[in-house]
C-alpha cells in the first residue's frame, strides 16, 4: 500500500470539481453572517443534520439552498481560495473548476460577480497555490436549453476566461439531446467540451453526450459498466472518464465504496481519473478520494500513479505544463 506522504507528494489534477460544492458548512455560516442572510438551518449543528443524501436530487435541493450566501465578487473569491488551499493538501496541482452561472443569475447575482470573484482567486492560484487552473462553465440540464444559450451568450460577450463548458445538475429525464446547440455554439466559439453523464443516467447517455455534443470527457461515466459495447469504444477511443468515488456513494449511486465499479473499469483499460465533485459536501477532497480507495481495495502505487497520470493527461492544461506535472 502507498502511505498517504506518497499519496499526497503524487501531482494531481482535478478535472470534475464544482466550486459552489466546496462551500464548507463553516464558510457557509461565516458568509451568512456578513451578508445578513438568515439560512433554513442557522447553526453548524442543523445545518451539518442536512448532509445525509438519498440520491442526486436530495443534495442539489441543499446545494442550491447554500449558495443564497454567495453575494459579492469578495464571497466568490474567498470561496474559490479556500477550495485551492485544500486542494494544494491534497497535491492538486492542476484544477479545471465548475461553476453554475444560471445558479446565480437565477438567484439576482450578476453573472460579472460570479466570474469576477472566481477570476481573481484563479489569478493568484499558481504563484499562491502552485495551482494551475482553468474555469468551465457549467449549464443546469433540468433547465431550458435556452437559457443555456443565452447565458453563454452573455459569457461570451463579457470575455469571462472560461475554457469550456460542462453540464450539470438532475441527470435522468434530461438527455443530451436537450443540449445540440448550445454545444455547438460553444464549440464554435473554441472552448472545451465536457458533459456529466452515466452518474444516474443511463448508459446511452453517455454515448449522446460523445455523438450528438462531441465532449472531450465524461463527468462520472460509471454506468457505462452496464454497457459492453460502450465499454469497449471508451477504451479504443481512450475517452476520460472523471469518476467521484466518495461522490457516488454518498449520492446513492453505488451502494458501497467496495461495490465501487472503478477497479473494473481500470482492469478494462479505460481512461479514469478520480476527483471529489462537491467534496464539502461528500466527505472530502481529491486526498479522501484516493486515501479511501487505497483503503478499501489495498492498491499498490502503481496503480495510484495511473490514475494520476490520467488526471494529468487528460486535461486541458498546456502540453509544457503536462509535461512539468507527468
Ligand atoms: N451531479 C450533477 N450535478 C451536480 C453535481 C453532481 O455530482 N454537483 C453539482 N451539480
Ligand atoms: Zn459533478
Amino acid at each position: 500500500n502507498i502511505d498517504s506522504a506518497a499519496l499526497t507528494a503524487l501531482p494531481k489534477a482535478e478535472l470534475h470539481l464544482h466550486i459552489e460544492g466546496t462551500l464548507e458548512p463553516e464558510l457557509i455560516l461565516a458568509l451568512a453572517a456578513r451578508n445578513g442572510i438568515t439560512l433554513p438551518f442557522p447553526t453548524l449543528e442543523t445545518l451539518r443534520e442536512q448532509y445525509e443524501f438519498s440520491d442526486l436530487q436530495s443534495f442539489l435541493n441543499l446545494y442550491y439552498a447554500n449558495m443564497a450566501v454567495l453575494i459579492s465578487e469578495a464571497d466568490f473569491a474567498d470561496m474559490t481560495r479556500a477550495y485551492l488551499a485544500r486542494a494544494k493538501e491534497s497535491g492538486v496541482r492542476h484544477v479545471e473548476i465548475m461553476f453554475d452561472p444560471q445558479a446565480h443569475v437565477a438567484r439576482g447575482v450578476e453573472l460579472s460577480t460570479a466570474v469576477n470573484g472566481i477570476a481573481a482567486a484563479l489569478a493568484s492560484s499558481e504563484a499562491e497555490f502552485g495551482i494551475s487552473t482553468g474555469l468551465i462553465a457549467a449549464f443546469l440540464r433540468d433547465e431550458s436549453e435556452e437559457s443555456a444559450l443565452a447565458v453563454l451568450e452573455a459569457l461570451l460577450h463579457m470575455r469571462a476566461p472560461i475554457m469550456g463548458i460542462g453540464l450539470d445538475s438532475a441527470e435522468v429525464g434530461n438527455p443530451p439531446s436537450k443540449f445540440v446547440r448550445l454545444y455547438q455554439r460553444a464549440k464554435e466559439a473554441g472552448l472545451h467540451l465536457v458533459a456529466h453523464a452515466g452518474e444516474e443516467g443511463p448508459p446511452s447517455y453517455v454515448e449522446d453526450a460523445l455523438d450528438l455534443l462531441g465532449v472531450e470527457r465524461i463527468d462520472h461515466g460509471i454506468r457505462a459498466v452496464e454497457d459492453k459495447f460502450l465499454i469497449k469504444r471508451l477504451v479504443t477511443e481512450q475517452v476520460p472518464l472523471t469518476v467521484c468515488p466518495l461522490s457516488n456513494v454518498r449520492l446513492r449511486a453505488v451502494d458501497t465504496l467496495a461495490a465501487h465499479p472503478l477497479p473494473q473499469m481500470i482492469e478494462a483499460g479505460l481512461n479514469v481519473c478520480v476527483s471529489s465533485d462537491d467534496p464539502a459536501y461528500f466527505g472530502g477532497y481529491v486526498g479522501a478520494n484516493f486515501a479511501a480507495l487505497v483503503a478499501e481495495f489495498a492498491w499498490d502505487a502503481a496503480t495510484v500513479e495511473t490514475l494520476a497520470r490520467n488526471s494529468i493527461r487528460s486535461s486541458f492544461a498546456s502540453a509544457e505544463r503536462k509535461s512539468e506535472l507527468l
